[in-house]
């Protein structure tokens, strides 16, 4: 089995503050989607990266791709993205040579994930998983609320699922190809995982463990914490 990653990263980043798109702008000195292909390309069992780049910006992720080491043994393959996150997957899948039969999903926006979990995701779909996600319980407790009509009205609770039973969704997502493409051609809703179109088809998404540091670079103060993990790390 030949497995491959699909990276969006053609995001604006519009959380994170006005600057470049995200993926581009730099943690310690380096851009975040270089991070993000190191992670994956760290696995041996990675051949090929397919990065999604924003939509103008496909010349210069090429020229950081060429500017920074790289493993060898990895292939790189690099898209213009789409409007949405789901728009972009589907490009990257579209750009995938035939050979590759495993696919992983992995948001440039999680650059610091550990080899670690992208290996046990792989290993779980070569186990027989249609798909896989990596995941966290969570810290807070969740309300379901009915969203305000106007904004900084007080919203009514309508529900408290238990705890316990939750689970924070992390990247990479890892699939059998062929069922990540019948989910991408079948479900048009706009959703914001890859996993939750596969459950969409009735299949069962399994979880495995996922990290700490798979955390996703959303607002301004994650990047204090990525340059702080990073530091920690020496890189
Ligand atoms: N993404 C993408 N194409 C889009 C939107 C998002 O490839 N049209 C990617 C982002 O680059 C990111 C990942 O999907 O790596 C997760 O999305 P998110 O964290 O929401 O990033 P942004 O959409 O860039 O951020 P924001 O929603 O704050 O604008
Ligand atoms: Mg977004």
């Amino acid at each position: 089995a030949r497995t491959a990653v699909v990276i969006p990263a053609a995001g604006r980043g519009v959380r994170l503050g006005p600057g470049a798109p995200k993926a581009l702008r730099a943690l310690n000195g380096t851009p975040m989607l270089i991070h993000a292909v190191r992670a994956m390309a760290a696995s041996r069992a990675v051949s090929l990266v397919v990065v999604v780049a924003p939509p103008d910006g496909a010349a210069e992720v090429k020229s950081l791709l060429d500017a920074h080491a790289l493993p060898e043994r990895t292939d790189f393959l690099i898209v213009p993205g789409g409007a949405e996150r789901q728009d972009s997957v589907k490009l990257g899948l579209d750009a995938l040579p035939p050979e590759y039969d495993i696919v992983l999903v992995h948001d440039a926006a999680r650059p610091l994930v550990p080899v670690d979990t992208v290996d046990a995701v792989i290993e779980a779909v070569r186990d027989g998983a249609p798909a896989v996600v990596p995941a966290l319980p969570l810290a807070d407790t969740v309300k379901e609320v009915e969203p305000a009509s106007a904004a900084g009205d007080p919203e009514p609770v309508v529900a408290t699922p238990e705890r316990a039973r939750l689970r924070a969704v992390q990247t990479p997502q890892g699939f059998d190809r062929a069922t990540l493409v019948r989910a991408h051609e079948t479900v048009t809703d706009n959703v914001t995982d890859d996993a939750s179109m596969v459950e969409q088809l009735g299949l069962t998404v399994v979880v495995v463990p996922g990290h700490e540091e798979a955390f996703k670079v959303t607002r301004p103060l994650d990047l204090v914490l990525a340059e702080a993990v990073l530091a920690r790390r020496r890189l």
